[in-house]
């Protein structure tokens, strides 16, 4: 754990003391196995997530293909770009679709250049959309490749990193264009640090060219040989350390298209080299250039040791939108069947399928390891039941071991969910229900026994949650309290994870100053990426995750049973195969608890050494880019005869775990 302290306290156990409260765990007892899926991730674009977030791509509408469904002007292709930023250079550009790169990337730039001197820029993400910046760090290396053409004209075009009035800040190349589409590529070293610096193209000679699809990326990056070009080091790094045992993609509404047909994820339109996918406006009102495609996502998957949990349209579009469009009729749906079974045979198949072909073309022979595939987001009744039947038919026939997911629509109750619960039950046992829900941060609290009495045999796939706080500023903060209400509902997840098998917090990722939805795991800027205490929480229950779960109580003095809503102290028990017991406790309440955790059911007397992971805070704490208040510390115990006394103080989460 990156931020983990070790620090040199012993919480020595006191015989005799009498404390508050103990917490009895009957280590002889495993009551059922803990799901090995349990935590896992959401990865959706949305908040620049993907664009101008996780992939590594530093220019944004690098291809000039801009545009906004709802409101589509010849202007939005220009985003991003500033043109005749030199005095010396006299000239115009201009968007044009006659003469494209490829049949998917129908728009370029013409730029006509009257005098030498002529320059343009990208301007990156900087800290505002249409605004500029793109951070560059002294002596980091850097990608950079575009696609030109000339018209008639004669000379060579420089490209370097400066500021926005041109001052170099970097090295620079040059590149000779010829007289057909070719890509021109080099590295560029940067000699200062900046946060506001712009890729300049420079024209040294006259006449006309066509520019498109440029890049720039860190050479220091993750996947570097992806044919989407790679994704950004730190993010990753801060997605592996949550140990997610899966990944879903790529929604969310992203997935499923939210009023227009045109707007659906095509996954066809995601893979082969970048510069011929087709990229597609967003339902969260930006463009996605598809760089993290599905080839790059089951790469990430493999990276982060995740199973992928892909997620397709079911042939409905989004249906809390308000679709203008009908859902997809007979012969549509087994179209875009087809493409569903296609995406498994890109996963799954052998290098002589069509798709499972294109796999090995794009640098990977072996199968991915794909065993689930939910179909639908928030969909329900029958429009949507109908089109899931058919498409999980399909599916199972052809691929019997994968496990299909069936969507609960968006609310947590209420007959909406409960016909879509009672659906699935009754028609689909064997497949396993998703569900979906963003409540107060209390709702969690009184919930932490809602899957105490669901039925055991069909599974549960708490596919996205949040505990939401009142918004302040227009924006739902990642308190402390906010995290620790997951927390404690955590503990009745595991608790509960025969039948809840699979969980994820969403959303995963939002650029700061770029984001459409709060609160969200993890905030980042251009260079720096802050990890909320709802991900520490994250990480603490999924790097302690035992195998199977133990009978365990809360005592109070007398001996009673302690109900955890009065002192909001939730707690749960597991060990591991190999015999390490950990223990999750929750403190919600503002007091400070004394609490002696008492094993038995066993000989503990070897068992000395433990440590205490644990996370707190004042209520409405929160991390920023300048602060960093709330993170994990972690201190040795010593046990004595299988028993400990520790204080926990108000407002914590604590990870003890025993070897
Ligand atoms: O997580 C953000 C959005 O919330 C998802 O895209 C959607 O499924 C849900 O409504």
């Amino acid at each position: 754990m990156r931020r983990l302290l070790l620090l040199p306290i012993i919480l020595l156990l006191i015989p005799g003391l009498a404390a508050a409260e103990t917490l009895i765990c009957d280590a002889s007892a495993p009551v059922h196995e803990i799901s090995p899926t349990l935590y896992g991730l959401f990865f959706e674009d949305i908040n620049h997530a993907a664009d101008g977030g996780l992939y590594a791509e530093l220019l944004q509408n690098r291809s000039f293909e801009y545009e906004d469904l709802t409101n589509p002007s010849p202007y939005q292709h220009l985003t991003g770009w500033q043109f005749n930023t030199s005095a010396a250079g006299e000239g115009r550009a201009a968007i044009r679709t006659d003469a494209p790169l490829n049949a998917n990337n129908p728009t370029c730039v013409r730029v006509q250049a009257s005098a030498a001197g002529y320059a343009f820029q990208n301007l990156g993400y900087g800290s505002a959309a249409f605004r500029g910046g793109i951070p560059i760090t002294a002596g980091e290396r850097y990608d950079v490749s575009v696609w030109l053409r000339n018209g008639d004209y004669e000379g060579s075009v420089s490209v370097a990193l400066t500021t926005k009035t041109g001052d170099p800040l970097s090295d620079v190349l040059d590149f000779a264009p010829g007289e057909v589409w070719e890509k021109h590529a080099g590295v560029l070293t940067a000699h200062q640090t900046a946060e506001d610096a712009c890729l300049t193209f420079l024209l040294n000679g006259t006449g006309e060219l066509d520019v498109d699809m440029a890049s720039l990326m860190p050479v220091d990056r993750v996947g570097a040989d992806w044919p989407g070009g790679g994704l950004r080091r730190d993010l990753v790094e801060a997605l592996k350390e949550l140990r997610p045992r899966f990944l879903r993609f790529p929604g969310g509404c992203v997935a499923e298209g939210s009023w227009t047909w045109d707007n659906l994820y095509r996954w066809k339109d995601t893979v082969g080299p970048a510069e011929s996918r087709k990229e597609n406006w967003n339902t969260w009102g930006y463009m996605q250039s598809y760089g993290i495609g599905f080839y790059e996502y089951f790469c990430l998957c493999e990276e982060l040791g995740a199973l992928p949990l892909p997620v397709v349209g079911s042939g409905v579009l989004c249906q809390a939108r308000e679709p203008r469009e009908s859902p997809m009729n007979d012969e549509e749906l087994a179209a875009w069947t087809q493409d569903i079974l296609d995406l498994l045979e890109f996963a799954l198949g052998d290098a002589d399928t069509v798709w499972g072909g294109l796999r090995c073309q794009m640098g990977h022979e072996a199968p991915f390891d794909l065993r689930f595939l939910a179909i639908g987001n928030e969909n329900w009744a029958d429009v949507y039941f109908t089109r899931y039947e058919k498409i999980r038919n399909a599916v199972k026939a052809a691929y019997p071991d994968i496990t299909c997911i069936a969507a609960c629509g968006p609310v947590a109750d209420g007959s909406l969910f409960n016909a879509s619960r009672a659906k699935i039950l009754r028609s689909f046992p064997e497949d396993t229900a998703d569900e979906h829900y963003y409540m107060e941060s209390d709702w969690f609290l009184r919930s932490t026994h809602r899957y105490d009495h669901y039925p055991r045999s069909t599974k549960v796939f708490l596919g996205e949650y949040a505990a939401h706080e009142p918004a302040s500023g227009g924006r739902r903060p990642n308190s402390l309290y906010s995290a620790l209400c997951e927390a404690a509902y955590l503990t009745g997840i595991e608790r509960n994870s025969d039948v809840v098998t699979m969980c994820c917090y969403a959303p995963l990722l939002a650029r700061l100053g770029m984001d459409q939805w709060t609160p969200d795991l993890i905030w980042f800027s251009g260079i720096r990426v802050v990890r909320t205490p709802n991900y520490y929480v994250q990480q603490m229950f999924s790097e302690s995750l035992g195998d199977y779960l133990l009978e365990s109580a809360l005592l109070d003095e007398n001996g009673a049973a302690v109900k955890e809503a009065n002192e909001k102290l939730y707690h749960v028990v597991s060990q591991t195969a190999e015999g390490q017991i950990i223990v999750k406790l929750v403190n919600v309440s503002g007091k400070e608890k004394t609490i002696t955790f008492q094993l038995e059911g066993g000989d503990f007397s070897r068992r000395t050494q433990g440590t205490m992971t644990l996370l707190t805070g004042s209520k409405q704490d929160a991390n920023s880019l300048t602060a960093e208040s709330v993170f994990p510390a972690r201190t040795a115990l010593s046990l004595s005869d299988g028993s400990v006394q520790i204080t926990l103080p108000g407002y914590a989460a604590a990870v003890i775990t025993v070897p």
